[in-house]
């Protein structure tokens, strides 16, 4: 029998969105019935009470108009293919914009000041309004003077629903990972600095999850959990790992995986990671750890706890495949995308993008320039005159990147406007993946795919803030 549209909506009331326990398949209104979700976004400084005893740390954040906002990061629930509209008004002292990360989205709504769109400058308001192609967990934050905007806490949440409808979670848990840059008094610390920048990049020393230090969760007993955690910290590269039960990765940056067991994974920033696990019975705790450092982390805790759930024998879920072009392997043209120390001269001037606004601009230049992908630094002048892109790709063709880490640190590499197919690394050890942004680490090389399907100029950088803020940066062109 064909629903029609009415019978749909009709049905999908009576039969119970969410319900659904044991595997029954239910109705949830389809992507098209969704009316678009409006909401404004207020940039504005804020506090956060980090150090005990101590006053708030001043930060920024963005407030959700006319909605309930738990903690630091506003979260955006959308469905796929659901259309939003979201107007930035900005409350700063300084211009920003909204990126949507990982968003497969027009060039006029990826929020790059000076590439896509204007900087939003104190007072102003911008509405950025497209439709969510992709299932799974997302993150947005601004695109200039990110090391200190980001850096104070300037980020949201965006899930997109439509991966688990057959078999919801009994329980759906984010863990938005960032340290933040406080002394021991409460205190705002440097951002940012020279040794810092030209090397791993400047750490904050209070870590959090969700904005809160080392905080616990309550999950029902035997119950599945979906774990979606958020690397959002503009320079820590992390190894997470769990404690007390085994987790299987179901996603990564969202897109949905063949589900494999978790031993640990590298969580480079920007990267995010969702897994699902069963609930151990009452009283029983799952930890979730950082073991990239010497002295393990403990970053977030779930304690089962509540009346116990009967679930059938525990199977890993397989979320609803994502709906990414399939690059063509075989007609894919090769570009070599080389990471590496600047060579310390000063970047090259650049002609500038002919139809492009040029602006004088204080914010988003570096005073310094240490790194560069294909011998060529994203330059101080940008916001006068854009640089020529790295390369330019004809639209509706298949590409390979093989990205080349030169240097001694790892480098989070991220491309605007596609997901990328994760092929091969020259260490042997990555599963193939889709993703927004992959960590390479020193020495390493790794070869994506993609369809260039988006027109526009993309951005592509290090999603170490620092390294992006000097020099770690281009445009690939897609015409
Ligand atoms: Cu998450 Cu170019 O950014
Ligand atoms: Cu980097």
């Amino acid at each position: 029998m064909r629903l029609t549209r009415r019978a749909l909506l009709g049905g999908a009331g009576v039969l119970g969105l969410g319900a659904a326990a044991g595997g029954t398949r239910h109705l949830l209104p389809p992507a098209w019935a969704a009316p678009a979700l409006d909401v404004t976004l207020e940039a504005r400084a804020t506090a956060l009470p980090l150090v005990a005893g101590a006053a708030p740390t001043p930060g920024f954040g963005y407030r959700l108009g006319g909605a309930a906002q738990d903690g630091p990061y506003p979260v955006l629930r959308l469905r796929q293919h659901q259309r939003l509209r979201a107007t930035l008004l900005n409350s700063l002292a300084e211009h920003t914009s909204v990126h949507w990360h990982g968003i497969r989205l027009p060039h006029a709504m990826d929020g790059v000041p000076w590439l896509t769109q204007d900087p939003v400058h104190p007072g102003e308001r911008f509405t950025y309004d497209f439709t969510v192609p992709d299932t799974g967990t997302f993150f947005f934050h601004p695109h200039c003077d990110t090391v200190s905007q980001l850096g104070r806490g300037l980020a949201g949440v965006l899930i997109v629903d439509g991966d688990a409808d057959n078999a919801p979670f009994d329980a759906d848990i984010l863990a938005v990972v960032k340290d933040w840059y406080v002394d021991a008094a409460g205190n705002p610390a440097p951002l940012t600095s020279a040794a810092g920048a030209s090397k791993a990049g400047t750490f904050g020393a209070v870590a959090t999850v969700n904005g809160i230090v080392a905080p616990d969760y309550t999950v029902p007993p035997g119950g599945d959990v979906r774990l979606r955690v958020l690397n959002i910290d503009n320079t820590r590269v992390m190894q997470v790992g769990l404690e007390g039960a085994e987790a299987w990765v179901i996603a990564v940056d969202g897109n949905p995986v063949e589900p494999w067991l978790l031993k640990t994974w590298r969580l480079g920033p920007a990267m995010r990671l969702d897994l699902h696990l069963r609930a151990g019975a009452a009283g029983s705790t799952v930890t979730l750890t950082d073991w990239f450092a010497a002295q393990p982390r403990r970053l977030a805790r779930l304690r089962a706890q509540g009346p116990a759930l009967a679930r059938p024998a525990f199977a890993p879920r397989a979320l609803r495949a994502a709906e990414v072009p399939v690059p063509d392997l075989e007609q894919a043209e090769t570009l070599p995308m080389v990471l590496s120390a600047s060579s310390g001269a000063a970047p090259p001037t650049s002609p500038g993008v002919p139809g492009l606004p040029n602006y004088a601009d204080a914010l988003c230049l570096s005073a310094d320039t240490f790194w560069a992908i294909n011998q060529q630094a994203w330059p101080p002048t940008a916001a006068l005159a854009l640089p020529p892109p790295l390369a330019t790709l004809k639209l509706g063709r298949s590409y390979k990147l093989e990205i080349l880490n030169t240097t001694q640190f790892p480098h989070p590499f991220h491309l605007h406007g596609h997901t990328m197919l994760v092929l091969e690394s020259s260490r042997g050890d990555l599963p193939q993946h889709l993703c927004d942004t992959v960590l390479v680490r020193q020495r390493e090389r790794v070869t994506v795919a993609f369809v260039a399907d988006n027109p526009g100029d993309w951005m592509v950088h290090c999603h170490i803030i620092e390294h992006q803020e000097t020099g770690m940066m281009g445009i690939v062109r897609v015409a």
